[in-house]
């Protein structure tokens, strides 16, 4: 027979092994094709039973601090070769929580739809500034939304797209994302999520 306490005790102890585990994704998108993978990998995760909570670093609201979830994953289009700095300033802020726990970037660029695991060395660049590396990385080819763009940006984009071998139809928008590769990382997220704490290098 166990007492009242106890058995207290025990059902504190089954709701900690219940309770699902939290993703964080802050996530950085200035034309939404970031935004979309955002969506996709939180309804994966969702769908496999974590608790997801996806903010966006641009929106000017206060982010919260990484401590209170098993996993945090960075999403970010690149602009004129570079992250988003809110992101950036967020790796900074937090880098000593971040190190010790499961970590995951994900880079959004025109650049990625020739392929290669960190084309331009975007990846690389970042993560050398910041002295420390998220426990997975990868990059995704991005989009040509050419209907949103202004005609400044529409011009300057479709002469970018060419020299670089990708669509120049203006009159439609193009995405090159390979939404497989999007629900395989989504995976190794989950399996990244359901790992303890670790002291990363
Ligand atoms: C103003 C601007 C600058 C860009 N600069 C780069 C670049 O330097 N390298 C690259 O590979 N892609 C570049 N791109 C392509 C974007 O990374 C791509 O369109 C991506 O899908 C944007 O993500 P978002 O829709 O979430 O903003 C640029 C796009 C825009 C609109």
């Amino acid at each position: 027979m166990i007492s009242k306490q106890q058995a207290a005790g025990q059902l504190t102890e089954l709701e900690v092994l219940v309770k699902k585990k939290r993703v964080l994704i802050i996530y950085a998108s200035n034309h939404g094709q970031t935004r979309v993978i955002t969506d996709v990998i939180a309804r994966e995760l969702r769908a496999r039973g974590f608790e997801v909570n996806s903010r966006s670093a641009l929106d000017g609201s206060k982010l919260p601090p990484p401590g209170d979830f098993d996993l945090v994953v960075f999403g970010s289009r690149i602009q004129f070769g570079h992250h988003a700095s809110p992101i950036i300033a967020y790796l900074h802020e937090y880098a000593a929580t971040l190190r010790t726990m499961p970590t995951a970037f994900f880079s959004v660029s025109m650049a990625a739809a020739n392929g290669g695991a960190d084309p331009n060395g975007y990846l690389d660049a970042t993560f050398t500034s910041l002295g420390w590396r998220p426990t997975a990385t990868v990059a995704f080819a991005g989009a040509l939304p050419y209907r949103q763009y202004n005609w400044v940006l529409r011009f300057v984009m479709k002469q970018i797209a060419k020299s670089a071998g990708h669509a120049t139809d203006t009159t439609r928008d193009h995405s090159f994302t390979d939404w497989n590769d999007v629900r395989g990382f989504a995976a190794e997220l989950a399996t990244l999520a359901r790992h303890e704490r670790s002291h990363a290098s």
